[in-house]
């Protein structure tokens, strides 16, 4: 959550911050600010409520020469989204401005001891007292008072400071919060993620927790703890900047959800050699993968939800019992998770707080976790024993579509793999199961070239005031993704069960003003579903369904009939997910709605 950017080099600052911010911006979008030295042995500070648009308005004409400064843009937790609340926050000198990306979880104690000492606040924020304790430590070093606060700060932090007296210096720390920084041998830059650096340098540094980076034009000096020099790690990004362009898509979630298909087949690419699934990243020996009793598989949001795919996949494959949490339970319960167990943490951004706790939980108990990712060099890649890169290329979008689609190829990739490594499956069923998600990506293109009936079905939902999701199996899952979908971009409320579940309770809440939309296609459950559906038509709501093409029963039966390729059940996530996202999508732009930036949410969610 939030998204801190920094430059310092020999160009005009103000226009590349707000541009590093407007790649940030999936982090937060309640408010933005910049600071930057005013020539003038002072510091400029510019904030705006809402999106970085309006800072970019508000800075357009104004005269700001610096060539260094912070900027920030807010997912507001401590204080409402307001020009006071919005960062830079300065100290009572008005020489020290500070960005910062976390929560102090002491900031109370902090501000009333700094308040004794005579320290005025002005923001109901947590960060602010950071700013205040860098003018109490300051002698001359900034770097030095950057050490001396960060060892009175509980929580986590990413932050950056400049300070008046310094206007070619700013310096960074963290704590359990991502800072990436880089320089191109002129300009030096640090932000929250490396999207917001790629446009200098593709060889970045990953600050590790407790390391200070003092950036100067053209040098980044990676400091430990004690000011000690630090050899900085270079990771080299590989990932395309086009991702970053709406590439004349009118959003990026048409965009990414357009990008499946090559997202599917690259994940999947290169996995098949010698009729063997190949994993080599997971780094288990066979005698690892014989002592495997019991899968945990880990995530939260939508990430969870591709782990309950991964749990029918590898229960039905390997039959090794598998169990999914959201790892926000997870980590506060006792799970059973033993030396035996393998556990899988699925997280798109590899940054979300509570994953990474639970992560961190279960190594605690001895179990091996492997993290499924999307980006390199992500704090659960360095927290895991073993990383999976899903090939998804930058998501910008904040309601995640093609890294869903990439982590359930993943996640099959790994049902496969140890299923054949646990003699489950013979190489010809693995092999012929593999090409038949190679096959997917086609699946996939098809489904996007007709979306004609998709806006058909968006019309029946676009003025419900609740909508229910049902499908069964593998489908269920589906189902609750496609509702999430829903929920985070049009703000209807929509609720999944499985199918079967209807009659036990939610039936009651069916009439002609709530639409069910239901997955029936083609399964060994198929005829149980059809049954449902009839129950749903029997209480008058009106049933959107995604079936398979040829299916004259479901056309029969249903208001509206989207349909899909045949495709065998265990794939079917894959290619029934495209047409509830894209009517989530199409359901969000009638209701007005901007797809790209719910309210409320944020890509990475950092905090507790
Ligand atoms: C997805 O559309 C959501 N915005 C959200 O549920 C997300 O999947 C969740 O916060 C987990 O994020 P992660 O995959 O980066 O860990």
């Amino acid at each position: 959550m939030c998204g801190i950017v920094g430059y310092v080099g020999n160009n005009q600052a103000k226009g590349i911050l707000v541009g590093g911010l407007r790649q940030l911006e999936y982090r937060g979008y309640d408010s933005a600010g910049i600071a930057v030295p005013d020539g003038a042995g002072g510091l400029e500070v510019v904030c705006r409520v809402g999106k970085v648009q309006a800072l970019a308005e508000a800075v357009e004409g104004m005269e700001l020469p610096a060539s260094c400064g912070i900027g920030h843009t807010r997912w507001a937790t401590h204080g409402k989204p307001s020009e006071t609340n919005a960062h830079p926050h300065k100290d009572c000198s008005g020489k020290v401005a500070v960005v910062h990306n976390g929560i102090i979880e002491n900031y109370a104690a902090l501000r009333d001891e700094l308040r004794a000492q005579g320290h005025e606040f002005v923001s109901e924020t947590d960060t602010e007292t950071v700013a205040h304790l860098l003018e109490r430590y300051y002698e001359g070093d900034l770097a030095a008072a950057m050490r001396k606060t960060v060892a009175q700060l509980q929580g986590a932090y990413g932050i950056a400071a400049i300070h008046a007296d310094h206007p070619q210096q700013i310096v960074v720390s963290r704590k359990d919060s991502p800072i990436v920084v880089g320089t191109d041998g002129s300009s030096s830059l640090v932000a929250s993620d490396m999207v917001a650096v790629m446009d200098y340098t593709r060889d970045v540094v990953f600050l590790e927790d407790g390391q200070l980076a003092v950036l100067t034009p053209g040098s980044v000096e990676v400091q430990d703890a004690a000011g000690r020099a630090v050899e900085p790690q270079l990771t080299h990004i590989d990932w395309d900047t086009e991702a970053a362009e709406r590439a004349g898509y009118p959003d990026f979630m048409l965009k990414e959800i357009h990008e499946q298909p090559r997202v599917v087949r690259d994940t999947v690419s290169g996995h098949l050699k010698d009729n063997k699934i190949v994993l080599e990243d997971l780094n288990l020996s066979q005698e690892d993968i014989e002592a495997i009793d019991q899968v945990y598989i880990i995530g939260c949001g939508t990430s969870y939800h591709a782990g309950l795919v991964a749990r029918e996949l590898i229960e039905a494959w390997a039959r090794i019992p598998t169990r999914v949490e959201v790892a926000s339970e997870f980590r506060y319960r006792n799970p059973i998770v033993t030396p035996s167990t393998l556990v899988i943490a699925l997280s798109q951004s590899g940054e979300t707080a509570d994953t990474l706790a639970a992560v961190r939980l279960a190594r605690s108990k001895g179990a091996k976790v492997f993290a499924v990712t999307n980006v390199m060099g992500s704090r659960i890649t360095r927290e895991s024993d073993g990383t999976l890169y899903v090939k998804a290329n930058m998501e910008i979008s904040v309601a995640a579509t093609k890294s869903f689609l990439a982590q359930i190829a993943c996640v099959t990739l790994i049902a496969l793999f140890l299923a054949q490594r646990k003699g489950r499956l013979n190489s010809r069923q693995v092999v012929s199961l593999f090409h038949e998600l190679r096959a997917t990506p086609a699946q996939i293109e098809y489904i996007l070239s007709d979306t004609s009936a998709i806006e058909e079905a968006a019309e029946l939902l676009k003025d419900c005031h609740s909508a229910m999701y049902v499908g069964r199996g593998i489908n269920a899952t589906t189902c609750y993704e496609g509702a999430l979908k829903l929920k985070e971009i049009s703000y209807l409320h929509a609720e999944a069960y499985a199918a079967g579940e209807l009659k036990h309770g939610p039936i009651a809440l069916l009439d002609p003003s709530v639409p069910v939309v239901a997955v029936v296609t083609e399964s060994p459950t198929r005829m149980q579903t059809l049954s449902n559906v009839q129950e749903i038509l029997a209480r008058g709501a009106k049933v959107i369904a995604i079936a398979t093409e040829g299916d004259e029963d479901v056309r029969e039966i249903a208001d509206c009939v989207i349909y899909i390729p045949p495709v065998r059940d265990c794939f079917s996530a894959i290619t029934a997910s495209v047409p509830l996202q894209l009517l989530a999508r199409s359901v969000a732009l009638k209701r007005g709605c901007d797809v790209d930036h719910p309210r409320n949410l944020a890509k990475s969610v950092t905090v507790e």
